[in-house]
């Protein structure tokens, strides 16, 4: 008789308690499909691929943590919502992105997971959940998800920062953090193998999935907006590009005018069942390179080694 607990047996929550969990980050992470979780996260990720009902229109931001999920959760909004708000009104003037666009998984963080059910289309969700472990129903609907992702350096570094700033209590070291994202293990991790499933799936199905780079919106941010509002099917209009729309989607979502409003400053972003993390969390610097303040060349060096080998022959680069 085996002793092993088969995942379509018990609830989500019994099964995630049987796995084997690693100490090194904020909490101990699981791993389950070669991917390392939060355990509540998985939990989550589960439920939604078992009871998520996805529609043919539904948008899905797809990110690993800190590579810019709050930034493209700030533009796709703007940009799909353009014609119910005005710039002088603006929902995120008043809101954090992160409660705009509701991470699918996190219940509690934005509108509830019951609420999800009950949102107009075309709905805009957020997700870190890598491509295979998204409910199937979504890539044969056809269901449209914009990619970002950002150098393994400067995600490191962000990472790193936020674990010590939004879990209390966490210490983290630079070169603690440095070998264990070197092996593959970070929250959502591997880094390689999450950016390498969405750039598979944005190669063979380009109308489907949008793959875009943290670096390629900060050197050309309009031109992003613009790539962006045609994937997503509203396209920016003559009069609008006259009206230098772009560049008003873009001075509104800058990390210069996000942190200088209050919502972004104090207060704090509900994290599902877990609590909650302070509002400024999200905002570091927002720079491209600053991993070299942070580690040594040879580190830097090191760790683009890992990721060149693991993404040989795919086309990706960072
Ligand atoms: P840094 O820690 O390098 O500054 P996520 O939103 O996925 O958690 O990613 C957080 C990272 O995105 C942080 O990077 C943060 O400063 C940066 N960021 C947040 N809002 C941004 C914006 N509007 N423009 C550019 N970068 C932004």
């Amino acid at each position: 008789e085996s002793s092993t607990t088969r995942e379509e047996d018990v609830l989500p929550k019994d099964f995630v308690a049987t796995l084997p969990a690693r100490e090194g980050w904020s909490e101990p992470l699981v791993q389950y499909h070669n991917y390392w979780f939060r355990p509540w996260h998985l939990e989550r990720i589960l439920l939604v691929k078992q009871a998520f009902v996805p529609r043919a229109d539904d948008i899905i931001l797809a990110t690993q943590p800190k590579c810019g999920t709050t930034w493209l959760k700030a533009l796709a909004f703007t940009i799909t919502n353009r014609s119910r708000y005005g710039f002088s009104d603006h929902p995120l003037l008043t809101h954090h992105p992160q409660h705009l666009v509701p991470f699918i998984q996190i219940r509690g963080a934005g509108t509830s997971h019951t609420d999800i059910e009950s949102l107009e289309s075309p709905r805009l969700f957020a997700t870190h959940t890598p491509m295979s472990l998204l409910p199937p129903d979504m890539r044969s609907l056809g269901c449209r998800v914009v990619y970002l992702c950002r150098d393994p350096k400067d995600t490191l570094v962000s990472r790193l920062h936020f674990e010590n700033k939004a879990f209390p209590g966490t210490n983290l070291s630079m070169d603690g953090a440095f070998s264990m994202f070197c092996e593959g293990f970070s929250p959502y991790g591997p880094f390689w193998d999450h950016c390498l499933e969405y750039w598979r799936e944005s190669v063979a199905r380009p109308d489907s999935v949008l793959f875009l780079k943290y670096e390629e919106i900060k050197s050309d941010p309009a031109q992003v907006v613009k790539k962006l509002a045609k994937f997503l099917g509203v396209p920016l209009t003559e009069e609008e590009v006259s009206f230098g729309v772009a560049r008003e989607v873009v001075r509104l979502c800058s990390f210069e005018t996000l942190t200088s409003l209050q919502v972004n400053q104090v207060g704090s972003v509900r994290h599902g069942d877990s609590g909650s993390i302070g509002s400024s969390a999200f905002y570091r610097k927002g720079e491209v390179g600053d991993w070299a303040n942070h580690m040594s060349q040879e580190m830097g060096d090191k760790l683009d080694r890992i990721v060149q080998l693991k993404l040989e022959g795919s086309g990706l680069k960072f």
